[in-house]
């Protein structure tokens, strides 16, 4: 069955959601094999894959790029396209035509634009447009020169008040859903019971109707340290490591290819 932004907001208080991001079309088919009913090819590329310190390098072309490649590896998940910095802060025009590239050129299902009451009329008029969003508040990744590290958002009554605001903004201007990215697990589940879409936690407790980890991070391929909200639930880098080592030390001894790999 092809998940759909409707379907997907249908399981709230009926289903736990499970997204995780894909970058190409072997990690977005993997997830889709598995059975995850949408894949969000987060602009954390950036990082994971393409070697940049932080999310706001990644270009529209870069997005659209990979996102073209998990639209081929995937039959059944929600594709949901991460809005890069800039492609829809200068302007509701921007924002438009750049998320319409996602679906054209890249045939996504969705779009992710990060903000709340800021993104109110961009994400509203996108939804009008035909073009399903995902929200995105807390730590926002895009404005981390703004907020001056990667830091737990609303801790302070004042904070938290804000993201109540902005979570309702996100929801009364049309969003299937919303990310809510390292906030505190209290505020996590007060934000989830107060919103009737569903809130995707990444950092922000078991109260979230669904979770996001990043691909790269969940299957402990990095081998980099990760954040306290990610679990690993394989280690892949070490396997690889060891799988190349094994590899390289065959072919110097001259043990690969043997009999049975060779014509
Ligand atoms: O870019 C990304 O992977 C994201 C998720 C972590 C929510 O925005
Ligand atoms: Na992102």
């Amino acid at each position: 069955m092809k998940w759909t932004a409707s379907k997907l907001r249908a399981l709230k208080g009926e289903q736990k959601i499970a997204m995780v991001t894909a970058y190409d079309a072997l990690t977005g088919a993997l997830a889709d094999d598995a059975g995850i009913p949408a894949v969000l090819v987060g602009d954390s590329l950036g990082m994971t894959v393409l070697g940049y310190d932080t999310t706001l390098p990644v270009s529209m072309d870069e997005m659209v790029h990979h996102t073209a490649a998990v639209s081929r590896g995937v039959q059944n998940a929600l594709v949901i396209a991460d809005m890069p910095f800039m492609s829809y802060q200068p302007s509701l025009a921007a924002g438009l035509e750049n998320a319409g590239r996602f679906l054209k050129e890249a045939r996504a299902d969705a779009v992710k634009i990060e903000g709340g009451a800021i993104r109110g009329e961009l994400i509203e008029s996108l939804v009008k447009n035909g073009i399903p969003v995902l929200g995105h508040i807390g730590l926002t990744p895009q404005s981390i020169k703004e907020m001056g590290g990667y830091k737990v958002q609303g801790k302070t009554s004042e904070q938290a008040r804000q993201l109540m605001d902005d979570a309702m903004a996100v929801e009364q201007a049309g969003a299937f859903g919303l990310v809510l990215e390292c906030v505190p697990a209290e505020l996590g589940e007060t934000l989830s019971k107060a919103l009737t879409i569903p809130t995707i936690g990444i950092g922000a407790g078991s109260g979230c109707d669904g979770q996001v980890l990043v691909l790269t991070d969940l299957l402990g391929m990095s081998g980099k340290p990760v954040p306290k909200f990610v679990k690993h639930f394989a280690h892949l880098h070490g396997q690889i490591i060891d799988a190349l080592q094994a590899y390289k030390s065959e072919v110097e001894s001259g043990t690969f290819p043997a009999d049975e790999n060779i014509y």
